[in-house]
């Protein structure tokens, strides 16, 4: 069966973005996006993947984006409708209108509308965020993909907004970049 895999990038104190949204904070090391862009140039925004030379890269591990509307609107303030048109692309929300025939609106239980997801055939479905999606989506996601940057903010958007519920997990795999980044990938004990 298809994984929902919860691929972030987070502060060492655990936050995705800022208070207000900003993430500019997060370092762009040029080790790690170059792993990245190799193993997951499907996670790589539609407007960017021509200067990134993965303008005609395959999706190699995802076809299906998963958002919360949070993590949809920073693009949609800037004209994009369609973030990443080569892949199938949900958006979760009660207030927005349809805003692209690439970009399907969902109102849905996000716990039910995964579990349906996942027995259609297909490659992983990349959960991009934010935090409020992912905390209601935990009991779905499969695999917790964390690219560290060593870097803290103090406040912000965390990982996950969900109640206080301890939960062991295992580490499938570490690797740490010269630059002082890391991807940590978890998955439940
Ligand atoms: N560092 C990273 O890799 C990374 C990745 C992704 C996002 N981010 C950042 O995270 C921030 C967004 O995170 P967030 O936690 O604030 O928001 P979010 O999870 O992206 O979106 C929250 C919104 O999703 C909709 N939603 C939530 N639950 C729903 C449900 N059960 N049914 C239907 N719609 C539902 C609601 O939209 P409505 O109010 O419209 O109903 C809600 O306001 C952004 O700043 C983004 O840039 C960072």
């Amino acid at each position: 069966m298809r994984k929902l895999v919860y691929y972030v990038a987070a502060t060492v104190d655990g936050f995705i973005a800022g208070p207000r949204g900003e993430f500019d904070f997060f370092p762009m090391h040029s080790d790690l996006l170059a792993a990245m862009n190799a193993e997951q140039p499907e996670t790589v925004p539609t407007a960017f993947r021509a200067q990134a030379g993965l303008a005609d890269a395959p999706n190699l591990r995802f076809d299906t984006v998963l958002m919360g509307r949070g993590t949809y609107e920073p693009a949609l303030k800037e004209g994009i409708t369609s973030p990443y048109a080569h892949l199938r692309q949900y958006v979760f929300s009660r207030t927005l209108a349809a805003t692209d025939p690439e970009v399907e609106i969902v109102t849905d239980d996000p716990v039910g509308f995964v579990q349906r997801l996942k027995q259609q055939p297909g490659k992983d479905i990349w959960l991009c965020g934010g935090g409020s999606l992912a905390g209601q989506l935990l009991p779905e996601i499969d695999e917790l993909m964390v690219k560290r940057y060593p870097v803290m903010v103090g406040s912000g958007i965390p990982m996950f907004d969900a109640p206080f519920r301890p939960a062991p997990l295992s580490v499938a795999g570490t690797r740490t970049f010269g630059s002082g980044a890391s991807v940590v990938t978890y998955t439940w004990a």
